[in-house]
């Protein structure tokens, strides 16, 4: 087989056709895209699905591994193709450069690792690493046994560590000792050491070797990387799996208690990932592709790894930070591994456009041909900035909007065919059937006339996640229950007179921070924990780089002072908690929080205020104690 980009839509006729398709008859439009890749045995049943328990099965009765997909199938016609670029952190360090060739040996290499350490199909294994090429072929080697991997970001903390291998019982973890990133030098194996304290179903640690540094090790427990390489075949086959195993877990915030480890199985994430990826960057045989996601983000797993793989192209992995050694690091790496394909968040976009635009312009970006923006909408500013100045005009933006839950892109321009607009995602992908839904809970139909309401999707698509761990009652309640026969995805849109989306933000407790999904409801958990504070209400509010920043207001027993060092306790209390990206912008002390009278805390009303927007607070007769808003007004911070 040649590179494989043969699910690729290549003009807009060609894209309304096969939306139409998708929309009139879906089990065939999804069959002949599932029919390019490679199964052990085709599946008997195409979908099996209903919204109401809800129940979602593509492709049952197919058997595959999509290591094979990604790396086997490969082997013959790019195997000596590079599939990853790895950039370390400091541009002095040698760049690695791994054909799929060598992407296949250490997979199967390692996944040896695994069954000697007592791995098995099924088993969950947790993954906390820094951006380097092993945290890849870690999470090939699961797939490749049929374990399922459960990748958590390396910025989280030790308690976010515990309770998401806790929550899904984690036999084995695997880290590295410490992570570059920028100048500092984070110690991860001291973070695991802190989690594994209250973690019982682990029994075996992996540690590789990032730094010399010295590393204490738990004897019996935990084992060198390259030392259980040496007692290691290098042969695996790939096991047989059934389309709908399970493939991973990756948490996300919830707007109420713990993280949901929302699960994704293997043949419909993989037929998902690999077609949007194919249809919105539009990728030709030589082109590097970069997105600049972290591996433990949905974005880095379907578009790093996965849907990257599966097309056989180059993909660029990098380790450290855009500001490091300075704030052109991403041009310089666009130029000197001649990136065509450039994916990264608004967050990052607003952040370099503060910066002289000769760290800019002293690097060459004329390989560009497809810029992408992931995560939060791009305002208008940013979008331009980056059309003028990264994209030079010629390169189309592809504004992708999507989701943890959804596996895959869903509402996005395909580069050079569909119409962009700023600040747009435009249309909905083949396959995706979006509804907007009024404030009566009815869906407002299309009748090429602009409307704005809640984001909700009509009909199950291949990437969607089946469940959340353990807790499947949460999954229908949380994503179900809103619309009836719908998916509700927790955000607002508007649409032009000709289609087009534009995502309007979370209408949830959700704030998107640089980015980050982050759920206000653990972040007050986290802040009420501090012995000083009785009650905290968190809300988002306006933030010029990171988007939305996180505005807290706290309650504190009669006998305690405010004071700095009681906010930076109450700041560290939610970094050690959840990680420093949850860390509130402003603290405001308060005598007390609007509520109804029901005791439900007034967010609507926090939320302007936060946002110094106090011209419409509707009626604040009604709340239970009315009197706090003005005092919480004049002391706005
Ligand atoms: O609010 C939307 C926003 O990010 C949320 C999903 O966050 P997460 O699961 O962390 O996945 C992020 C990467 C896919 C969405 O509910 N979001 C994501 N992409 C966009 C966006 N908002 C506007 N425009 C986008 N392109």
């Amino acid at each position: 087989m040649e590179f494989n980009d043969n699910l690729k839509i290549k003009s807009f006729a060609d894209y309304k056709e096969a939306y139409r398709e998708s929309v009139e008859q879906p089990e065939k439009f999804w069959e002949s895209v599932a029919d390019t890749f490679y199964w052990q045995k085709k599946w008997d049943k195409t979908l099996e699905w209903d919204f109401t328990s809800p129940e979602v099965k593509w492709f049952q009765g197919g058997q595959l591994n999509i290591t094979e997909n990604c790396l086997d199938r490969h082997l013959e016609t790019i195997g000596n193709k590079t599939a990853i670029i790895w950039e370390p952190n400091d541009p002095d360090e040698e760049s690695r450069h791994i054909t799929y060739r060598q992407l296949y040996v250490k997979v199967c290499h390692f996944a040896n690792v695994l069954k000697n350490n007592g791995i098995k199909k099924g088993d969950r294994v947790c993954l906390y690493m820094p951006m380097i090429p092993e945290l890849a072929i870690a999470m090939l080697a699961c797939a490749r046994i049929g374990a399922v991997h459960s990748i958590v970001f390396a910025g989280f903390s030790s308690a976010a560590i515990a309770s998401r291998i806790n929550d899904s019982q984690c036999k084995m973890l695997i880290t590295a000792n410490e992570v570059y990133r920028g100048s500092k030098r984070v110690n991860l194996k001291g973070m695991c050491d802190e989690a594994l304290k209250d973690t019982p179903s682990i029994e075996t640690v992996i540690v590789y070797r990032r730094t010399v540094e010295p590393t204490p090790m738990t004897p019996g427990r935990d084992k060198f990387w390259f030392d259980e390489l040496q007692r290691a075949e290098t042969t695996c086959e790939a096991e047989v799996m059934d389309a709908e195993d399970m493939l991973f877990i990756l948490y996300t915030s919830g707007s109420t208690g713990k993280p949901k480890g929302m699960v994704h199985t293997i043949g419909g994430y993989m037929v998902g990932t690999t077609f949007t990826f194919q249809n919105v960057f539009q990728m030709e045989e030589n082109d590097v592709y970069w997105c600049t996601a972290d591996i433990g983000w949905i974005t880095g797993h379907s578009y790093i790894i996965y849907g990257p793989l599966a097309s056989g192209v180059t993909t660029v992995m990098f380790e450290g930070v855009p500001s490091y050694p300075d704030y052109g690091r991403f041009w310089e790496i666009c130029d000197k591994l001649d990136v065509t394909h450039f994916y990264t968040a608004p967050t990052a976009i607003r952040a370099l456009a503060k910066q002289p635009l000769e760290l800019v312009n002293k690097h060459n970006l004329s390989s560009l041909k497809v810029l992408g923006s992931v995560g939060e909408p791009i305002n208008e500013e940013a979008w331009h900035w980056y059309n003028d100045n990264i994209g030079k005009t010629k390169c189309p933006i592809v504004d992708t909007w999507w989701q943890t839950e959804t596996g895959g892109i869903m509402i996005s321009p395909m580069a050079g065919i569909t119409p962009t607009r700023p600040t747009f995602a435009t249309l909905p992908l083949p396959g995706v059937q979006p509804a907007l839904i009024d404030e009566q809970g009815n869906e407002i139909a299309f009748n090429s006339k602009q409307a704005e309401g809640r984001l909700s999707i009509k009909f199950p698509w291949p990437s969607m996640a089946r469940t959340i761990y353990g807790n499947h009652q949460r999954y229908k309640e949380v994503y179900f229950s809103t619309f009836e026969n719908k998916y509700f995805t927790g955000d607002g849109a508007y649409r032009d007179a000709s289609g087009n989306y534009r995502i309007t933000g979370r209408v949830d407790d959700i704030v998107i921070v640089s980015g980050h999904n982050l759920g206000t409801a653990p972040i007050e958990n986290a802040i009420n924990e501090h012995e000083s504070v009785v009650e905290s209400a968190v809300v988002g509010f306006p933030h010029d780089i990171k988007g939305n920043a996180l505005y807290t207001y706290v309650t504190l027993y009669n006998d305690i002072q405010p004071s700095d060092a009681l906010i930076a306790e109450i700041r560290n209390t939610v970094s050690n908690t959840i990680g420093p990206i949850a860390k509130p912008d402003k603290i405001q002390f308060v005598n007390g929080l609007p509520k109804t009278r029901s005791g439900k805390i007034m967010r609507r009303i926090l939320r302007k205020i936060a946002s110094h927007d106090t011209s419409n607070l509707g009626d604040t007769s009604t709340l239970l104690n009315p009197d706090v808003v003005q005092e919480i007004m004049e002391n706005a911070l």
